[in-house]
């Protein structure tokens, strides 16, 4: 059943040289089939596929290696019993620098996962069923997930900063069967109460919960409802540490993972299991160039989907070590980071601009302090990374001898699109560059034509399908065709614009619809608009991303009250509020503007062009604003507005 010794698993899928990506890439759009049919292979597979790939942009109806059985953890983690069962497959550093690490060889992981998954079956969950994940950045966390994909239950991981009702709104769409949570959650100098959150959120009508795992992380007080609630280490720990891996077909759902977009409530983007299982591993292998013994960091959170695909799934199918941090940056200091770098000797890095920009601000060279020897690779993700923050990371981080690669991406792509490869294709500051074998994107004008030349800016698409993209919205299928595959016939539309340079580098220049990206945190405009307008006072709100230094995009509200303000101190402490409890901290403006009208078409349209230069200080490009019905109120606001 082993089909392949890890060393030659990777051997066999990772590209080395310029000459492999190229050919690489030119096989994969002569013949994607034969190209992914190649990677696929080396997998294990309970039953091989009948068709590699059906196709339907349109629809879309996208199916990758029908006919297809296996179990992802089985390559995750029983493939590599046979030759590293002891290798660590998972480190821990914890958020206090005097707690304890912890470590996992894939054997015992494996163990972990089993029981955990018998655990999940002791409590009726059945494949198909959906568990629901508010949990810290803990090892169980990692063990919960895999051990939904061991039975074939779907797992749906919400960030454990969103609110409960945010939380409630993602129990609901999913009709999740179970909660996993921990008692509290340590970030930094703070504890938060997990459960607490969890209570809430199921008292607010998430009638499909029959229970909620509870994993004991900090041992404080919290409620206990002993018809719903179970704790982990009464459960889990008494299981058997063997379970049987479920065959999957290869479209069946692997999790489920809402993202905010430009309309309505979040939605879940669905994944499935053997080609997210195949993209990940295969953009993981190349972009990071891991080899046998590296240690890898991934900074992200698991409630993200780069956790997702870069802590978890990528690295463990690549047998991998992985390590996961509980902490945050700056706790204890500000060298926290680089402690850990330096602590666990780790060979690629991957985090977020926001996190650089932070870090670089606090302590430009705190970095000297520390030994990065070990760091091969450098990796960057969520937002673009600005000229600064890429020569401070190259410098001070990898010290003038870590390639960086800028990895652009989406929850709806499942791993890693556009990125050079470390050491075998050029990097370029603030360019992400080229795309993995098997992506083609195109760049497309207003009017949706495709632009062939070099050298031009316009909307970024992918025009065939790839392995690990989206399949469905949750519960919605027409929501993923309307907002992906609508907009222009044929391909998968981004949101986001992006240049190409003459050599055929891509830069992404940000989105072009109403989602703004604040600390590489994916908000919709309209989601914090809606939590913003529940204030009794308030009649409207228009909400705006502005260039910001650390947090890339900040938020600014222009707020429209139904009385005058008269306590705007007072008023904006309430609007934090009702924005916390919808939606949760992140999602606060930094900005709030209070004013008399926001400027409007005949239509009743708000204008949010106007608006965006008003918040973005670029009043010389407003542009023409005769076709408003109120043109005076843009005066009146250029007034009033507040620049950090
Ligand atoms: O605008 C792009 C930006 O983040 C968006 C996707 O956000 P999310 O689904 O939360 O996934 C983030 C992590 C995979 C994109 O539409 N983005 C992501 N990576 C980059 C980026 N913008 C510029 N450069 C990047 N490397």
């Amino acid at each position: 059943m082993f089909v392949n010794q890890n060393h030659l698993f990777v051997m066999s899928i990772q590209i080395k040289s310029l000459a492999e990506y190229q050919a690489s890439y030119k096989k994969s759009v002569e013949d994607p089939e034969g190209f992914w049919a190649e990677i696929a292979d080396h997998f294990t597979w309970i039953k091989k596929w009948d068709h590699v790939l059906h196709n339907d942009m349109v629809t879309p109806d996208i199916r990758w290696f029908e006919g297809a059985q296996l179990n992802i953890t089985e390559n995750c983690l029983d493939r590599h019993i046979a030759d590293k069962g002891d290798q660590i497959a998972l480190l821990w550093e914890p958020n206090e620098v005097t707690d304890q690490p912890r470590s996992f060889t894939y054997r015992q992981l494996l163990e972990e996962v089993c029981k955990c998954a018998n655990a999940l079956k002791a409590l009726g969950v059945q494949k198909g069923d959906r568990v629901c994940f508010y949990m810290p950045m803990i090892p169980e966390v990692a063990i919960g997930i895999l051990a939904c994909a061991r039975i074939g239950a779907t797992h749906s991981v919400v960030f454990a900063g969103f609110s409960s009702n945010a939380l409630a709104d993602r129990i609901k769409d999913a009709q999740a069967k179970i909660v996993m949570c921990s008692d509290y959650n340590r970030r930094g100098p703070k504890t938060i109460p997990v459960k607490a959150v969890v209570d809430e959120a199921l008292s607010l009508g998430c009638d499909s919960v029959s229970h909620v795992l509870v994993n004991q992380t900090t041992g404080g007080d919290i409620a206990w409802d002993a018809d719903r609630d179970v704790w982990w280490h009464d459960l889990v720990d008494k299981q058997d540490t063997t379970c049987k891996p479920e065959a999957m077909d290869a479209e069946d759902p692997l999790f489920v993972l809402y993202t905010s977009g430009s309309t309505g409530k979040p939605k879940g983007v669905v994944h499935t299991t053997a080609g997210y299982m195949v993209y990940t591993c295969y953009t993981f292998l190349n972009v990071f160039q891991y080899q046998q013994g590296d240690v890898y960091w991934c900074t992200a959170d698991v409630g993200w989907v780069t956790g997702h695909s870069y802590i978890i799934y990528g690295p463990l199918l690549a047998g991998a070590t992985t390590l996961m941090f509980e902490g945050v940056p700056g706790y204890p200091d500000i060298g926290r980071f680089w402690q850990v770098i330096d602590k666990y000797k780790v060979n690629q890095f991957y985090t977020a601009p926001t996190a650089l920009r932070a870090l670089m601000a606090a302590g430009w060279d705190e970095p000297d302090k520390y030994d990065f020897g070990s760091i091969k690779v450098l990796g960057s993700v969520g937002e673009p990374i600005n000229e600064e923050a890429w020569r401070w990371y190259d410098a001070k981080i990898g010290r003038g001898k870590a390639p960086i690669v800028d990895t652009w991406w989406q929850t709806e792509n499942g791993g890693i699109m556009i990125s050079s490869l470390p050491g075998i294709t050029d990097t370029k500051p603030c360019f992400a560059a080229y795309p993995q074998p098997g992506v083609q994107p195109v760049i497309l004008d207003q009017n949706g034509a495709v632009v062939h030349d070099n050298n031009v800016e316009g909307l970024l698409c992918i025009k065939y399908p790839w392995p690990g993209m989206i399949r469905t919205t949750y519960g919605d299928h027409e929501r993923c065709r309307t907002t992906y595959f609508a907009p222009y016939k044929g391909y998968y539309f981004t949101g986001d614009a992006a240049k190409r340079d003459e050599d055929g580098r891509y830069r992404i220049i940000g989105r072009v619809d109403d989602v703004i990206n604040v600390s590489g945190h994916r908000i919709g405009t309209a989601e914090v608009e809606d939590a913003i307008n529940q204030h009794p006072e308030i009649v409207e709100s228009a909400v705006i991303g502005f260039p910001h230094d650390i947090k890339g995009q900040g938020i600014y509200a222009f707020v429209k009250s139904t009385k005058e303000v008269t306590d705007p101190e007072g008023m904006k402490k309430e609007i934090f509020e009702m924005v916390t409890k919808h939606i949760g901290p992140i999602a606060k403006p930094d900005v709030i503007q209070f004013v008399a009208q926001l400027p409007k078409t005949r239509s009743g349209k708000i204008m949010r062009r106007i608006l965006r230069k008003i918040a973005e200080n670029q009043y010389d490009q407003i542009g023409d604003i005769s076709t408003l019905i109120n043109p005076e109120s843009v005066e009146e606001i250029k007034l009033g507005a507040i620049h950090l």
